[in-house]
């Protein structure tokens, strides 16, 4: 037996689930530059009538991004949504407490639902439950809505959007454990106020999907507590529990960064094991779904934030969380989606935090283009062939240690069949650094299935990046590394690679 292997079994009938499309959801905060000067920047040469980036929208679309967050994070815990609509001349600028930022509210709820309608994505709506509460959380539910004749859907109808935005999914503050978050709570308290505010926004409408905020990350110390208090209060009335993560390369150990996806993965098994034993507890019937709403790489931009927010005076969209990307980021998305995608039975949707210039896939020259980062890649991999049912792959791989992890497999799969279009989809990262990795994938269960395309992401240096000036890191379709024989695949992994291996029915 060789020291190194990867062994899968493809088999229709071993399905995880039918992956729910909003699992390859996004984010965009009012935070640094990701509103202004991302994705609007009236006066830019690509800017629409609405001064929205078109070269941001294209890129936007080209990822096919199904549902973005909005409008926080940290920055909805003391937004003030009335501020954000009616004429934009009379709209006040306020301190942004979360980003210690000035918020002109030049875009707000109604700018945001137009840019969304164009990038052809849905809205997830976060309200205010720090500063705020069950009040401002209905009359912004009404506000968006309800059809006519009330205050709230009258003043959208002045405002001149006559047809309701039919926001569907709405997550119930951000973030309420982190004593960083304004209007921080405790378990039970925000637990309470959840149960509440989910209650009155169902009376407004019934249709609505509601998400607890869980742990901000699992080194929250009141984390998974923090979970099983808030829905003994919430189980009945929310439909999700959020889960947020960000892992960072801070010992700059690739090996070690690269075994973070095993992190997201324990997370994950835990909360589900949370939500069932409160179920239990409550001898309820329904389940309680994951909405992982943030995640993502962050850390290459800590200092020059917190000199920002520290020394600099206050300022519209100043430079925040503007992470550049580098190859091994890249490998680290594409094993946290990879994560995602194998526990797509619970995992409903997900958010890459963030979209646009924050931490983000996709980054703006104030005066010159978009373009894309090394994530970019993995997540539009996933975007565009990870719809269909998730499958098992019975995976069997070698596997290492590092510093802080242990058994951690080289290689990591997950497969998406695409049932109408019959289209197959292995999902790869080789995480060893060293060595190319041949992994075996025994398709017999889908008869008449052939080898299709295999597309690589793979980069000599795990610190290359890409920039405004051009791509060091970008796809490339190669030729010469599978061969496919009586219903097994053989693909070769080069060392440290992202990739995608499409097998089509002839
Ligand atoms: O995405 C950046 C920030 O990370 C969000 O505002 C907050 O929710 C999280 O801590």
């Amino acid at each position: 037996m060789d020291k190194k292997f990867a062994r899968i079994t493809l088999d229709p009938e071993h399905r995880i689930s039918r992956v729910d499309k909003r699992i390859y959801g996004s984010f965009v905060e009012h935070l640094g530059r990701a509103v202004y000067g991302g994705v609007w920047q009236p006066g830019h040469a690509s800017a629409d009538e609405e001064g929205f980036r078109r070269d941001v929208l294209d890129l936007v679309r080209e990822l096919q991004v199904p549902i973005v967050r909005y409008p926080g994070g940290n920055f909805v815990s003391n937004f003030y949504w009335e501020d954000s609509v009616g004429p934009v001349a009379q709209r006040p600028r306020r301190l942004e407490l979360a980003w210690r930022s000035t918020e002109t509210n030049e875009v707000g709820v109604n700018e945001f639902a137009r840019w969304a309608k164009k990038a052809g994505t849905d809205l997830m709506m976060a309200v205010n439950l720090g500063t705020r509460g069950i009040d401002a959380a209905c009359n912004l539910l009404e506000y968006c809505n309800h059809p006519s004749g009330t205050k709230y859907s009258d003043m959208r109808i002045a405002h001149g959007v006559q047809e309701p935005h039919h926001i569907k999914t709405w997550c119930l503050g951000n973030e309420m454990d982190g004593p960083w978050q304004v209007g921080h709570k405790t378990a039970r308290e925000y637990g309470r106020l959840a149960d509440e505010t989910a209650k009155a926004l169902r009376q407004i409408d019934p249709t609505v999907e509601l998400v607890a905020c869980g742990s901000s990350n699992t080194g929250m110390p009141s984390y998974p507590q923090w979970e099983a208090t808030v829905l003994e209060e919430a189980y009945n009335s929310v439909d999700y529990i959020s889960l947020h993560t960000y892992y960072g390369n801070r010992l700059n150990d690739t090996a070690n960064f690269l075994a973070c996806s095993d992190d997201m993965d324990r997370f994950i098994r835990t909360v589900v094991a949370t939500c069932d034993f409160v179920k239990a507890k409550k001898r309820a019937k329904k389940d309680i779904m994951l909405s992982f709403d943030e995640w993502n790489v962050w850390f290459h931009s800590d200092a020059s934030d917190s000199d920002t927010m520290q020394n600099r005076p206050w300022s519209v969209a100043p430079h925040l969380l503007e992470d550049q990307y580098n190859f091994e980021d890249a490998l680290l998305v594409g094993l946290m989606l990879i994560t995602l995608l194998k526990h797509s039975d619970r995992v409903r949707m997900a958010c890459l935090a963030q979209l646009v210039n924050v931490i983000a896939p996709i980054m703006t020259e104030e005066n010159g283009p978009a373009w894309r980062q090394t994530i970019f890649y993995p997540y539009l991999h996933a975007s565009k062939y990870g719809r269909g049912v998730a499958l098992n792959t019975a995976q069997r791989a070698s596997k290492h240690d590092t510093k802080e992890f242990t058994d951690v497999t080289d290689v990591e799969t997950v497969a998406v069949w695409d049932d109408e279009k019959e289209e197959l989809t292995v999902f790869a990262v080789n995480r060893d650094l060293e060595n190319a990795i041949v992994l075996e994938s025994d398709l017999r269960a889908f008869e008449g299935y052939q080898f299709a395309g295999h597309i690589v992401l793979e980069h000599g240096d795990c610190k290359a990046v890409n920039s405004a000036a051009g791509e060091a890191v970008a796809p490339s379709t190669v030729e010469d590394r599978d061969q496919m024989e009586d219903g097994l695949l053989r693909s070769r992994l080069s060392p440290a690679s992202w990739n995608v291996i499409r097998l089509k029915k002839s």
